[in-house]
């Protein structure tokens, strides 16, 4: 099964395919056998693993993501812009914390869907601005439910089902506009209301805040109160609308819910002065006070608005109650943030400021996106540097392997020589079959003597050259091995003196022993020399130049070039 498996990934992976090829090539010139198969297989596997590991170990280079946190944003604005970008900055402060934003649009529906598939998707926490107070309730206690802590931020739900609440106090914020609208207007005065959305809780709360504190005033009287569902447009055509029913109706000051309807509304008031109808306009306030272009606070500090409460938006804070919630630190079940008026006293010096945080906050963005690249590029260093370190150690073990073989490869010839070496006593091996019809087999010795091969090299028989006793040999070989043996130190020994000792012609023994061994007299004698110095130089210590001239060799340097070309290496290595 296993093998079953390599096998089959060697032939899809083209790694591995170098690898086969790499060792077949190795093993065709090394001479492998089936004996060393196992050996091969298994380098093949362990070349295999640690390919394996350096690409895991390069894949796992990448930062994990820990915490998914799941926004869930009730609508889409200026507003929610600032908070989204700081919740965003939040989250560069931690590493490993992912946001997944939604915005409703203001559609119950729309969100609770978001939040059901936000919950789906494995978030880890849920921070949620609901539209309604009812609406959305159930699909964050499904939420809440399943385990996942949630945080309701700014509005309110009708259950009790969640973790943290964060929020201004808009109870307040209506009350505080009250006070100073009663103030602003010395007591006495007409009032247009554009409320926010009906069900969401901030509108509730300002409304009962700003309801509470003109009770108290006489001479404050609520001509109109209008649904601007917290935006520009609806404010607009509302107020267009109710000023077109109330021709004669005077308006003192418009109090929106929030900045954006109290802008709409003025966009309406304007239209009747600008067509001559109304007089002079009526003062206009809103709340939310955001700084920057079109914010609020420079609405007022331009005059287009009277006053405008500040409504924190305050993301960065919100992450670090969920990243505490979530790493199971001490946090607060309820927090209010701290807010405030902005009139035409305080609106200068408050833009200034808040376009100087925001400037740092752009800032903090830009170096945020720089220290990405950093990582980033440091990312892509790091799996190059892993892909390097794992060449190289994949070049160090093939290195290793190879030359374990060499090694092995050269202790298997030592061991061959020495054991079929001219002379030795051992058994011969099988003889090879009579070549019959061979120009040979006809001689005038008989089969019997030829039936008795005597090869020289590896893979012409299984032995080597004058390899087996005496004994086991023809007396024809017999005879010849002796011839040889008396006079292997004789370098004048030529083959007319081999054929003279054994009373046959120069042709005649050719033709014998090239038939029988497959190989002819000279080269025999000259292997029988080489392999009787490989004995001597294992055996004795005797020096390379005494063993050139014990086994017939006039010249050492020449020895030495006949005995690299017969086992590939140096007479001087046999001994390492
Ligand atoms: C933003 C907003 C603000 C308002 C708040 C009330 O979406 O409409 O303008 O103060 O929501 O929840």
């Amino acid at each position: 099964m296993r093998f079953a498996a390599i096998k089959c990934f060697r032939e899809s992976c083209p790694i591995q395919k170098i690898i086969v090829s790499l060792h077949r090539k190795y093993c065709a010139k090394a001479g492998c056998t089936a004996n060393n198969y196992q050996m091969k297989t298994n380098m093949r596997q362990r070349l295999f693993c640690l390919f394996v590991l350096a690409t895991i170990l390069a894949s796992c280079s990448g930062d994990k993501v820990k915490y998914r946190i799941g926004i869930s944003q009730c609508s889409d604005d200026i507003w929610r812009d600032k908070q989204n970008a700081e919740l965003r900055m939040g989250a560069y402060f931690h590493d490993n914390v992912e946001l997944k934003f939604a915005a409703a649009y203001d559609s119950d529906e729309r969100q609770v869907e978001q939040i059901d598939s936000l919950v789906n998707d494995g978030i880890d926490l849920l921070i949620v601005a609901p539209n309604q107070v009812q609406t959305i309730s159930p699909a964050i206690d499904r939420a809440y439910d399943k385990g996942i802590p949630v945080i309701v931020f700014e509005r309110k739900t009708s259950s009790q089902k969640h973790t943290a609440f964060i929020s201004a106090d808009n109870y307040e914020m209506g009350r505080v506009m009250g006070e100073y609208i009663v103030s602003r207007l010395h007591g006495q005065g007409t009032l247009l209301e554009i409320k926010g959305l009906e069900g969401s809780s901030p509108a509730i709360e300002r409304h009962n805040g700003f309801m509470d504190a003109i009770k108290d005033a006489p001479g404050i009287k609520v001509v109109g109160s209008l649904q601007g569902d917290w935006t520009e447009p609806t404010a607009y055509e509302r107020t267009k609308q109710w000023l077109a029913n109330h021709k004669d109706v005077r308006v003192d000051l418009v109090f929106g819910a929030n900045d954006r309807t109290a802008m709409g509304a003025r966009r309406a008031f304007q239209l009747l002065t600008q067509s001559g109808e109304a007089g002079r306009g009526p003062l206009f306030c809103g709340i939310d006070g955001l700084p920057g272009e079109n914010g609020g606070i420079q609405l007022v500090r331009d005059s287009l608005l009277d006053a405008s409460y500040i409504y924190p938006t305050h993301g960065d804070q919100i992450i670090e109650l969920a990243v505490n919630i979530l790493e199971g630190k001490p946090y607060e079940k309820e927090t209010l943030m701290m807010s405030a008026l902005v009139t035409s006293d305080n609106a200068k010096v408050l833009l200034m400021q808040g376009e100087e945080l925001m400037r740092q906050a752009d800032r903090l963005d830009q170096l945020h996106h720089k220290a990405d690249n950093y990582l980033h590029e440091l990312d892509t260093q790091r799996i190059v540097n892993w892909l390097a370190i794992g060449i190289i150690a994949l070049l160090i073990v093939i290195f290793v392997l190879f030359y374990l073989y060499h090694l092995r490869k050269i202790s298997m010839q030592r061991e061959r020589v020495v054991n079929t070496l001219w002379n030795m006593e051992q058994t011969l091996p099988q003889p090879l079959p009579v070549r019959e019809g061979s120009e040979y087999s006809q001689d005038d010795n008989s089969a019997e003597e030829l039936s008795t091969p005597l090869p020289h090299r590896e893979g012409q028989g299984g032995g080597s050259a004058g390899g087996g006793s005496a004994e086991g040999a023809s007396p024809f070989l017999s005879r010849f091995r002796e011839a040889v043996e008396a006079r292997l130190s004789d370098s004048d020994l030529s083959v007319d003196d081999l054929a003279a000792d054994m009373n046959l012609s120069r042709v005649q023994l050719y033709r014998k022993v090239k038939a029988v061994t497959g190989s002819s007299p000279v080269e025999l004698l000259r292997t029988a020399r080489l392999n009787r110095a490989y004995q001597l130089l294992l055996t004795t210590d005797k020096s390379v130049s005494e063993v050139a001239y014990a086994v017939g060799f006039t010249a050492p340097s020449y020895f030495t070039k006949c005995f690299k070309e017969e086992y590939g290496m140096v007479p001087g290595d046999v001994r390492k």
